[in-house]
């Protein structure tokens, strides 16, 4: 089949993404508009989300198109992330992307945003195939899924209450270090000792591949108010490697068990925290056992190519969306 080429959107949280994306996994643009109007709150307001969508997505569009160096004509797809999400945002994307679809008489694919951070690894390896272990960790999610092939998947565990990617987040609020938090200390946390103080691993018992993130940020909340201010400026690399590495090592060990116990050869990481330098560390020590795979950095948080690289196999076999397509907001990973 010739290459084809995907025009993608994702509008899911705070991040205005369009994306071309050729059929062979090739990444002709991939333009990200951030909405800073977030940072003062702490997190993301999902009515001040969706309005800066709506004055994002036509010039984020124009761009996409224009560094791919290509109209809207030669398109030959629209892709778009229907859920999970906040619905607002969603919307955003969903309705433009079915407007430039009928108005181009091209087919429309939905993708679901996780399964989109799944296929972000593909824009760095497209030979990898299934059967893999995904481990899926961002903001809202942490999951533990094993892909049979592109089509059929089981999800093996998940997180009990806070995401991963949450966790960092909430951390970093609790010291008061900014958000997102997740980034903010994986690199406060470079050089700091991770067995400088041990918080605990949540759900720690073999057999068990569901996660939990809430009774270690207890753990941290408790840590910190009983250590004076003065401590922690001192010791905060070391403090928070220690928390990374609590996140990290349940992450990791779950994963490994499961791929052990299954005897699956090939791992897959994806989501924002998989930008994570002592998860990344972590899983290389694997290396020599699993083939494992991260997706580049640039794709780890949300862009609309990975949305793109999910639309790749549906527009080969023709699984499209019609012009009834509505966003939900149904949390994890699921084919749609
Ligand atoms: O996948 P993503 O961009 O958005 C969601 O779908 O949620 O993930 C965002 C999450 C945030 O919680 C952020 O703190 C976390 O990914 N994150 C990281 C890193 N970079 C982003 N967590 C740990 N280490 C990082 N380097
Ligand atoms: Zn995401």
């Amino acid at each position: 089949m010739s290459n084809q080429l995907i025009l993608a959107f994702e509008s899911s949280c705070d991040d205005t993404s369009v994306a071309v994306v050729s059929t062979d996994y090739k990444v002709l643009s991939n333009v990200t508009s951030s909405q800073p109007v977030h940072e003062e709150f702490g997190g993301v307001v999902p009515e001040l989300a969706s309005r800066a969508h709506i004055t994002n997505i036509i010039p984020v569009t124009k761009a996409a198109l224009s560094k791919a160096e290509i109209s809207l004509r030669q398109i030959d797809a629209v892709a778009v992330s229907v859920n999970p999400g906040l619905i607002g945002s969603l919307l955003v994307g969903v309705s433009f992307a079915k407007s430039v679809a009928w108005s181009q008489g091209k087919p429309l694919i939905a993708v679901n945003h996780m399964l989109g951070h799944v296929f972000a690894n593909k824009l760095t390896h497209p030979e990898l195939e299934p059967p893999y272990l995904a481990l899926v960790v961002s903001g809202g999610h942490t999951e533990l899924v094993h892909f049979l092939s592109e089509t059929e998947f089981t999800i093996i565990g998940k997180t009990r209450d806070d995401a991963s990617g949450e966790a960092f987040d909430k951390i970093a609020k609790l010291l008061k270090l900014g958000y997102p938090g997740g980034p903010i200390i994986d690199k406060l946390a470079k050089g700091g000792n991770p067995d400088f103080y041990r918080f605990p691993r949540g759900m720690n018992r073999k057999g068990i591949y569901d996660f939990s993130f809430s009774g270690m940020k207890t753990a941290v909340s408790t840590y910190i108010q009983e250590q004076s201010d003065e401590y922690i400026q001192a010791n905060l690399s070391d403090i928070l490697a220690s928390i990374q590495a609590a996140i990290v090592d349940s992450l990791v060990s779950k994963t490994v068990n499961y791929a052990k116990q299954e005897h699956i050869g090939s791992i897959i990481v994806a989501g924002g925290v998989s930008a994570n330098s002592a998860l990344r560390e972590r899983f290389e020590a694997y290396h020599n056992k699993y083939n494992i795979y991260f997706p580049e950095l640039e794709y780890c948080m949300d862009n609309a190519a990975m949305i793109g690289a999910a639309a790749v196999g549906k527009l080969q076999r023709g699984e499209f969306a019609d012009t009834t397509l509505n966003a939900f907001s149904r949390k994890g990973l699921r084919y749609v």
